[in-house]
This record gives C-alpha cells, sequence and structure tokens, in this order.
C-alpha cells in the first residue's frame, strides 16, 4: 500500500475527511473545546482590551478543512478583541478551511519550515492561544514539533495539543483509491520532555480512554515568558 507524505495524502484525501469528524471528535473534543473556550478567556482576563497593542490571536496549526476552525469562529463571536488565523500543508484542506469559515486568515504553511514560519510570524504576528490538534503525529521528532510551537507563541501564550499512541497509520479511501499517509509514533514520556526542553510549563494533561485503551492525551501547555 502507498504511504504518502501529508501534503500529497491530504490533498487528496480532503473531500473525503468531513466522514471522519465524529470519529475525531470522539478523540478529544468535549475536553479541548471546554479547554479553548477557557484559555481564551484567561488571556482575555490577564491584559484588559483597552491595554493590548493588538488583537488576541487564536491560531489553528495543521488545521486541515476547519473541523475546529468552524466552532472557534463560533465562540469568538462577540470577542471583537480576537483574531481567528490557521494554517496547514495541504493547499486542498486550506480550501475546504476557507469556505467554512468567514473570519479566519487561511494560509498553506508546513510547520516544519522554519523560514515559512518566520514569514508568517512577521506577517500576521505570534499567537496567544495556540491549538495543534492531530499533528505531532505527522510530525517525526517531538523536539522539532514543540520548537516550532514556542516559534509560533508569544510569550504566555498557550498552547493546547494531543498526541494519538497510533501505532500504524489508518488505511484512507480516496474513490478507487487506497493509501495511507506518513506518520509517526510518540511516547508520552517524550512528548513531555520535549515540551519541557522547548521551555514549557505543562499546565494539565487529559487521557482520553475508551474500552480500556488510551486513545489520546490532551495538553495545555503555557508558553515561556520570553519569545526564544
Ligand atoms: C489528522 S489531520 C488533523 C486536522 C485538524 N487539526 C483536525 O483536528 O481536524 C492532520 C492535518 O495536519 C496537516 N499537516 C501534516 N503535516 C503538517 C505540517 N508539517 N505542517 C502543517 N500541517 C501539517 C495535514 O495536512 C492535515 O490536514
Amino acid at each position: 500500500m502507498e504511504n504518502l507524505d501529508p501534503a500529497s495524502g491530504y490533498d487528496l484525501y480532503a473531500p473525503y475527511y468531513k466522514k471522519d469528524h465524529a470519529h475525531l471528535d470522539s478523540f478529544d473534543w468535549t475536553i479541548a473545546g471546554a479547554w479553548w473556550r477557557e484559555a481564551l478567556a484567561q488571556l482575555e482576563a490577564g491584559v484588559p482590551a483597552e491595554n493590548r497593542k493588538g488583537p488576541l490571536i487564536a491560531l489553528d496549526a495543521g488545521c486541515g478543512d476547519g473541523r475546529s476552525l468552524v466552532r472557534f469562529e463560533k465562540w469568538l463571536a462577540g470577542h471583537e478583541s480576537a483574531a481567528l488565523q490557521g494554517f496547514d500543508l495541504s493547499p486542498q484542506m486550506v480550501k475546504l478551511a476557507s469556505a467554512k469559515t468567514h473570519s479566519a486568515t487561511l494560509g498553506v504553511l508546513d510547520v516544519e519550515d522554519q523560514q515559512a514560519r518566520e514569514a508568517w510570524v512577521q506577517q500576521r504576528g505570534r499567537a496567544d492561544l495556540l491549538s495543534a490538534f492531530f499533528l505531532l503525529v505527522h510530525i517525526d521528532r517531538e523536539e522539532d514539533f514543540f520548537v516550532a510551537m514556542r516559534h509560533l507563541l508569544a510569550p504566555k501564550g498557550i498552547l493546547l495539543m494531543n498526541t494519538i499512541p497510533q501505532r500504524k497509520p489508518p488505511v484512507l479511501v480516496a474513490g478507487t483509491k487506497k493509501f495511507t499517509i506518513l506518520s509517526h509514533s510518540h511516547r508520552l514520556e517524550a512528548v513531555r520532555e520535549a515540551g519541557y526542553d522547548a521551555g514549557f510549563d505543562l499546565v494539565r494533561e487529559h487521557p482520553v480512554v475508551e474500552e480500556d485503551e488510551l486513545i489520546s492525551t490532551v495538553f495545555w501547555w503555557a508558553a515561556p515568558r520570553e519569545v526564544q
């Protein structure tokens, strides 16, 4: 079976991704959604709007077809001092996310590409609230993931992410084609260690268990106080 790189794999799978939403939601959504709203409220309370230089930025890294962004957009309604952003490696995913969201600034970006991240940060600023769900599974080294997250985050920002104990990538079907997408398994200890090494403080960790089996772990990290 062909094991495609994430850019071509997700471009091919994008039109079919929606049918996985319910399954993906079951991995983490209740806790991830509640934490996201709580994190936003915490950030808003931390610096009153009148003392801020610009809007609070909520960024969804590896946003896919906008599964999470559509909810974030609803929860941001009425928060005029917050801006929503998202990026993904797959142009087709970004196209679908753009069609679903009205206010988000979206773009194509490889989170592992330091220069591209630099340009993103220059143009759009660093995120106060950064989410990255089901993204780490496509990054080979945990260290690279956290360095990228730190780069995208403002000092004292909040990172919400999950990791899944995936041994084998699922077989995906797009029309008549069956394939897998290159993914990597990460030990929980290695994820924690890489987060700490990158200067993050672990605020919360929530295991999602189904039929006695760990299927996802959701993390809330506090970014370092200084820009790195
Ligand atoms: C399993 S999907 C998750 C999408 C979305 N976060 C969600 O929870 O529905 C993984 C997404 O990560 C994106 N991705 C994989 N590698 C990436 C990279 N290096 N930079 C940015 N996005 C990447 C893929 O294109 C895909 O849309």
